[in-house]
């Protein structure tokens, strides 16, 4: 979808999109059509005393009396108190869903209020730049919209035409269309790490694999990306035993991924800000076998590994002025004659060994090495890992909130106020000594499972824990917000690709602002 950004003028053809406030104020657009069209808009409100102008709905007028234009739809933008970038980004979202659903190609979206629900006539704000905040907030809703215009679909070969995506170009119309493009520019490149991520974790598991995944990857040394692919043999060599013991039941070579952005090369000395993620291509469960009513759901046993990849290509794309090492552990858990049993124990890169009561319980014996190697060989300023880690959390915090752990409040801090902008929300959990406990073992020095099914999420992070050392590190479980079943404002349903913007933030606003 192409997104342009003009300046303010009301087109005389095609479809045109503009503003209603909550209790049915026109905005600054819908108010010059509405004159220009002998009070159209106004009886069309009159005629339907249910659309208020709240947020979400909408009014649609085909073919407008008294004007050439194909149609005007209305959008409510609720009370300008909430005039925000992220209630543009939803309403972005609304938009190109709605017009994908009517079959139109093309819109123009005029902006006409500006940050305060006053009208907008392109003057000057107190203490600010002409507009900014409505420049602002045109990047966002063409973000919204951008991000909307997603869906996976290539191998579909019998698509019917109104199952197709129809919108292929956006026009936004507002006083200041070159700050809006600029911040459009640097948006636009971290939504292609979310496409990137979507895609990879939607694919299906007999296409994404550790070494396909890998070769995903790869395509990110043409933006300037340094990537290196480690196989079973260096992982051997390297002591990689916990992650290798969850692929060895599969006939696919596991393989850790280590790639480097180095966008701030003054500051190379200084240490990378470093992020892990759990790259499981499928997880059956291995001889801990997992039922198989929704089994195909551990497709996306990657996603913490999608989110790495995605955010990779999103600083690379807008050229971050950051250091950042993203390290994915890629497996693939299969129950086989070779596979690892219910009572292995395996001695990690760490040293540490691990008693594996549940097979199932494989992603933390993924990271466990995957972290100890990153923290090894980059020595991190601060490390981060995303995971589909237990599906304990979906019973804690559902599908609103990720949980996060961490061993510090500042990166805690930061990372909720990033995913907070961006609409990723994170919810902290506790780590105690008593939780860190109940992974105690006899035969070994930790075992993969408490036993029971009490505070799963975490004794999940505890075990991560016991593989930090002192650097500041924050657990991100992410099984209930990796994938969504609905649609939502910029996020079409399936993959989220979720921690891709709030990594990107939150680097954004650590390393960036100088
Ligand atoms: N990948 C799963 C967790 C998961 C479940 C992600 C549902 C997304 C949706 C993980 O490897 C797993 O199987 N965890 C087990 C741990 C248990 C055996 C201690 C779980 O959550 O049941
Ligand atoms: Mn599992
Ligand atoms: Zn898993």
């Amino acid at each position: 979808m192409q997104v342009v950004f003009a300046p303010q003028a009301t087109p005389k053809t095609g479809t045109v999109v503009v503003g209603v406030l909550d209790g049915g104020k026109l905005d600054t657009a819908a108010a010059t059509l509405d004159k220009a069209s002998g009070g159209t808009l106004r009886r069309a409100l009159q005629a339907a005393p249910k659309f208020e102008g709240k947020r979400g709905q909408i009014l649609d007028i085909p073919a407008p009396a008294g004007l050439r234009l194909d149609r005007i739809i209305i959008l409510g933008v609720g009370k300008s108190a909430d005039l925000t970038s992220s209630s543009a980004e939803d309403m972005g979202g609304d938009l190109v869903a709605y017009l994908n659903r009517q079959g139109i190609s093309e819109a123009v979206a005029m902006m006409g209020l500006d940050g305060n629900g006053s009208q907008s006539k392109g003057k000057k704000q107190k203490g600010g730049t002409p507009d900014d905040s409505e420049a602002t907030r045109a990047a966002a809703y063409a973000l919204g919209a951008y991000l909307r215009a997603w869906r996976f679909a290539k191998y579909r070969t019998k698509d019917e035409a109104k199952d197709k995506l129809s919108v292929k170009k956006l026009t936004f119309t507002l006083a200041n269309p070159d700050q809006a493009k600029k911040e459009f520019a640097t948006a636009k490149a971290v939504a292609e790490g979310v496409f990137m991520t979507r895609n990879l974790v939607s694919e299906p598991p007999n296409v994404i694999y550790p070494e396909s995944f890998a070769a995903e990857c790869q395509e990110l040394k043409a933006l300037g990306v340094k990537v290196e692919v480690l196989g079973v043999k260096q992982m051997q060599a390297l002591g990689m035993n916990a992650l290798l013991g969850v692929g060895q039941g599969s006939a696919r070579e596991s393989q850790m991924v280590v790639m480097q952005w180095q966008g701030n090369p003054g500051a190379k000395k200084e240490a990378p800000f470093a992020v892990v993620g759990k790259g499981v291509t499928f997880d059956t469960g291995g001889i801990s076998l997992k039922p198989g009513d929704g089994m195909w759901d551990m497709k996306w046993d990657m996603a913490g590994a999608g989110t790495v990849a995605g955010l990779m290509r999103a600083l690379a794309g807008r050229k971050a002025k950051a250091n950042v090492v993203g390290l994915c552990g890629m497996v693939e858990n299969m129950p086989d004659g070779n596979a690892q049993r219910p009572g292995d124990i395996v001695k990690s890169m760490s040293g540490q060994s691990i008693e594996v009561l549940n097979t199932d319980a494989e992603g933390r014996l993924v990271l466990a090495d995957v972290l100890w190697y990153c923290q090894t060989r980059f020595k991190p300023a601060a490390i981060v890992d995303l995971a589909t880690l237990t599906g304990a959390i979906i019973i804690s915090l559902g599908n609103e909130y990720a949980g996060l752990f961490s061993n510090d409040d500042a990166l805690s801090a930061d990372l909720t106020t990033a995913g907070n902008s961006v609409g990723e929300k994170l919810w902290r959990l506790p780590l105690h000594d008593n939780y860190n406990k109940m992974i105690n073992t006899e035969a070994a020095d930790m075992k993969n499972i408490s036993g029971g099914r009490a505070a799963g999420s975490i004794t999940a992070a505890q075990f991560l824990q016991r593989f930090i050392k002192d650097t500041p590190w924050a657990h991100l479980d992410i099984a209930g917000v990796a994938w969504s079943t609905q649609d939502k404002g910029s996020i079409p349903k399936g993959a989220t690709a979720f921690g891709v913007r709030l990594l990107d933030r939150l680097i954004a606003t650590r390393y960036e602002r100088k």
